[in-house]
């Protein structure tokens, strides 16, 4: 691997105060501008791990480099690397409302930016340009808390983009929002992919994996790493996929004979997100 790595975890397990572990001994690393996907049922520690990797929780075994430094609590805290660790690496959070906490969606999207001293103007400007890259300029005077899922979801991530991040932690990014809405912010995604960002989207949804990510880390119910693959491959392995509970088996019955088959979403279309329930392409 030539590009430096983003984020290298040897080894991580960790587990909430009193109760057992909800990631068992992960490693992985993630290049600059790679697209990656965290897969794995409800509970198998998803975003977890997307905590760890945005310096908000810390392993209790093994290690975790981010920019080829350790992710320790006291370097997240200290300067240089606290700070700049901050600035580079912006995390969405699976509940909007965990991270929208002003009066306005204008104060929210400033928030980072006053933080590191920006000028009122340069703030202005850089509001303006990300409110109309997300088309919600119409919000700007709204409070956080009175817009619905996707309006909130677009706000947060709009507040992320203010200080250009070079790393975004997704956690479950198109939950909840339409298909117009789900729409716009792939093709969001994929421009700040496009431009060099590097992505690591968390998701059990099969349908959008390809548009979200090239390569998949799978984790297992037993909270392990059980497969870190090309995404086309990953959903090709329908052992893999009902092993880990991102697909079941249906069965029923046609007269005498029980017809057992796995099912998930489709996927299928080129530009469409249709989630059509049906069997896993072949091809
Ligand atoms: N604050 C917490 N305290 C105790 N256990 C927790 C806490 N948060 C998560 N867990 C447990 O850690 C494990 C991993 O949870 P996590 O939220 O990381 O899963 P996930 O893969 O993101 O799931 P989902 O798809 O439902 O979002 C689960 O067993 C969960 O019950
Ligand atoms: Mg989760």
């Amino acid at each position: 691997m030539t590009d430096p790595a983003i984020f290298v975890a040897d080894q991580l397990s960790f587990a909430y105060p009193g109760h057992g572990p909800s990631l068992a001994g992960v490693s992985f690393a993630v290049a600059a501008g790679e697209r990656v996907a965290l897969l794995g049922a409800n509970g198998s520690g998803k975003s977890t791990l997307l905590h760890l990797l945005d310096g908000l929780y810390f392993p209790d075994a093994g290690t975790l480099t981010a920019f080829g430094e350790a992710l320790t609590e006291a370097r997240v805290e200290t300067p240089p690397f606290g700070p700049r660790f901050r600035a580079s690496v912006g995390f969405l959070f699976q509940n909007s409302d965990a991270q929208l906490f002003c009066a306005t969606v204008e104060e929210e999207l400033a928030f980072a930016p006053l933080q590191l001293r920006w000028p009122r103007e340069e703030i202005r400007r850089r509001t303006d340009d990300v409110l109309a890259l997300l088309h919600i300029l119409r919000l700007r005077g709204r409070a956080p808390q009175t817009l619905s899922t996707g309006e909130k979801k677009r706000v947060a991530l709009a507040a992320l983009l203010m200080t250009a991040p070079s790393v975004l932690l997704l956690d479950e990014p198109t939950a909840g929002l339409d298909p117009r809405s789900q729409a716009l912010l792939l093709e969001m995604l994929d421009e700040l992919h496009a431009s060099g960002v590097t992505l690591i989207t968390a998701t059990h949804d099969l349908a959008l994996l390809p548009h979200l990510a090239d390569r998949a880390l799978v984790l297992s119910e037993e909270h392990t790493l059980v497969a870190d693959a090309p995404v086309d491959d990953v959903l090709h392995d329908v052992d893999l996929l009902l092993r880990v509970n991102l697909i079941h088996v249906h069965a029923h019955r046609h007269g005498d004979v029980v017809h057992v088959h796995p099912h998930q979403h489709v996927v299928a279309h080129e530009h469409g997100h249709g989630d059509g329930d049906g069997h896993p392409h072949e091809g």
